[in-house]
């Protein structure tokens, strides 16, 4: 059976509740495959995957994702346990794709040389649809204490740690929303007066 690439698009969701069992290892492979294929920089290809398998690893980062959390609601209460944003994302029963990425692997650009960080993303968006493809629901967390995340996971100090996405069978069934597609696409011209020159 063939699905539609836009039904593919429009149905992936965040999915952050996840039942146990394996996924196969050529599933895995699958949804690295589209990370490797994604595009890049003149094709420097700076993005780099750790499949986090030992189970020891994985709750060091369950520790660590919680810790981050902790963190960032000394200043923000919406990361407190009790908030709106206070899930500590599962890092046990979901397979674990760590994304790196490397700074020395960016295009002379004379506004910004962040190459490498687009590259990353778009590796990181193949993953969740060829997971969603593939009938897994997942999301990519980006919230770290990215440091303590290198050092974990053995990352080089200049690398840059984007986060880990997160898949596997999905344990809810979610349902999101967008702003109309009027309020988010125009023709020609940002809306709105043009301002004196
Ligand atoms: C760059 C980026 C960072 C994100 N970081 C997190 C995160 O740290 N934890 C989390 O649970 N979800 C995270 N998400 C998932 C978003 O919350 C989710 O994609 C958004 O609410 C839209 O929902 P949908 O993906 O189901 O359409 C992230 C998504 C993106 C694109």
């Amino acid at each position: 059976m063939t699905v539609d690439l836009g039904d593919l698009m429009r149905t992936r969701r965040a999915i952050r509740k996840f039942r146990p069992g394996p996924v196969p290892a050529e599933d895995v492979r699958e949804v690295l495959e589209a990370a490797r294929w994604a595009p890049s920089p003149a094709n420097v290809q700076p993005a780099r995957f750790i499949w986090v398998r030992a189970p020891s690893v994985k709750e060091r980062l369950q520790e660590l994702a919680r810790e981050s959390k902790e963190m960032s609601a000394y200043w923000d209460a919406s990361f407190a346990p009790d908030g709106p944003s206070g899930l500590v994302n599962d890092m046990i029963t979901p397979e674990t794709i760590a994304v790196v990425s490397d700074p020395a692997k960016s295009l002379t650009n004379v506004n910004d040389e962040n190459g490498f960080e687009w590259a990353a993303a778009m590796s990181i968006y193949a993953m969740w649809l060829r997971a969603h493809s593939l009938g897994y629901g997942g999301v990519f967390v980006q919230h770290w204490l990215a440091d303590d995340a290198k050092r974990l996971l053995n990352v080089p100090r200049l690398w840059r740690f984007l986060g880990v996405f997160t898949f596997g069978h999905s344990g809810e069934a979610k349902e999101q929303t967008r702003l109309p597609f009027d309020d988010v696409v125009f023709v020609d011209r940002f809306p709105g007066a043009p301002r004196p020159r």
